[in-house]
């Protein structure tokens, strides 16, 4: 690659969350699923059919079972194969998240087994030299604690911050980076402003109070992470999509801006002093016009989001801007069963990210979402994201052509 503008320690690696992979979860979003696969389904029609790839998507978008996470990608059980893959493919960083519901089952009481599980995880990564970058929560709840209000009550934070304490005190002594929180705004307007995950609330004062109480928790954990060891570096992970005017109209202008402030800063503004790196999550821009989004879509991913993937450029030089805080990018990707899409998106994701630490942003790792093939929330199984594919039958893994190109791209940038 001649000169390039990636320092040696780079982290190069893909993000996972427990749910999404791991199989055999009891928590609040497989009790949701299995109450409201059947809806799902028949809904399906409604709300994908528009896209260019229904025909491809139909038989297991009305298929309840997609809705219903089940085994997933079987990855609690094969994930000495999975990290095998990732060091195959030249990763020197793999994102995880730990299930809380596994861990305290019940208000209380710990599961030695699943304790032990984590351990034997965060200890195959390290034995592969695979930076282990742990998330704490990532939209899944222990379903005692879902019964209590979640995050909906402040004083809930401290059941939060227990389990935290107790995952550090148990897998910390392997793990430097720490994200707590995985996307608050998402979490919180998809279960309490649009209603659509559990537990399916309409309300803004509620979703204003959990996105509080979030940050709330963030710092608290925070706060009890560098009390044990300052060694420990800390963050959210941070949905931040990049969102411009589509002309010059002072409309336009305004509301790009006051979109793009509640977006990243509302949030960000709570919880900077307690963080410290920012992980960023992006995934697609959104052009506005006047007072409302219209986006090019001359490319889209399976989903229909929009695919401007060297808008990241932009997204982190505005966050560095305002925050100063070295960046790594949590989680960044595209739906793309065919992988047509994907390997043009790499390429110019990575530039991006070469053009943005040649301006100065101090980003220190990209972590591609996702490693596999997973469970995509209320979508279910057939947005495909994965580096790798994942035969949900057999369960087989197969490398896709983007997943090898990624693993040698990585080795050449890391000689
Ligand atoms: C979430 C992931 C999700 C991904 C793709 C992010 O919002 O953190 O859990 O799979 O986007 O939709």
């Amino acid at each position: 690659m001649g000169s390039t503008p990636f320092p040696k320690r780079f982290l190069w690696g893909a993000s996972m969350s427990a749910h999404q992979v791991e199989g055999g979860n009891h928590n609040q979003w497989s009790v949701w699923e299995l109450e409201n696969a059947r809806s799902l389904a028949t809904q399906a029609e409604y709300q994908y059919g528009d896209l260019d790839n229904w025909k491809d998507i139909e038989k297991d978008a009305k298929n309840p079972e997609n809705y219903v996470s089940g085994k997933t990608a079987d990855h609690y059980k094969r994930y000495k194969e999975d990290i095998a893959i990732a060091k195959k493919l030249n990763m020197n960083a793999l994102r995880f998240s730990v299930e809380w519901s596994r861990i305290e089952p019940r208000e209380g009481a710990w599961d030695v087994e699943a304790i032990a599980h984590y351990k034997n995880y965060v200890q195959e990564l390290t034995k592969q030299d695979i930076e282990p970058v742990l998330t704490l929560f990532h939209f899944t709840l222990p379903i005692w604690f879902a019964e209590r209000g979640g995050f909906e009550k402040r004083s809930n934070v401290r059941y939060f911050l227990r389990f935290a304490e107790k995952i550090l005190a148990e897998l910390g002594g392997d793990i430097t980076y720490v994200i707590t929180i995985n996307e608050p705004e998402v979490y919180a307007a998809e279960s309490y402003l649009e209603g659509r995950w559990p537990p399916m609330i309409q309300n803004k004062l509620k979703f204003l109070t959990v996105l509080s109480n979030l940050a709330h928790a963030h710092n608290r954990t925070a706060r009890m992470i560098h009390q044990s060891s300052r060694r420990y570096k800390v963050s959210i992970a941070k949905n931040s999509n990049y969102i411009y005017s589509g002309d010059t109209a002072r409309l336009s202008v305004v509301s790009a801006h006051v979109m793009q402030y509640f977006q990243d800063d509302y949030f960000l503004r709570k919880v900077r002093r307690y963080c410290d790196f920012l992980g960023v999550n992006y995934y697609f821009s959104q052009r506005v016009y006047g007072y409302r989004i219209h986006n090019p879509e001359q490319r889209v991913s399976d989903l229909g989001w929009d695919m401007s993937p060297a808008d990241l450029e932009h997204t982190l030089e505005r966050l560095t801007e305002k925050y100063k805080l070295p960046i790594i990018v949590t989680e960044n990707g595209v739906a793309d069963a065919s992988d047509e899409k994907r390997q043009w998106w790499m390429t110019h994701t990575v530039a991006a990210l070469g053009r943005a630490l040649t301006a100065g942003v101090d980003v220190r790792g990209y972590l591609h979402w996702s490693l596999l093939d997973n469970f995509e929330w209320d979508k279910g199984k057939w947005p495909r994201f994965g580096l790798v594919e994942v035969n949900y039958d057999t369960m087989e893994r197969i490398i896709r052509p983007s997943g090898r190109r990624y693993g040698a791209m990585i080795k050449k940038v890391r000689n």
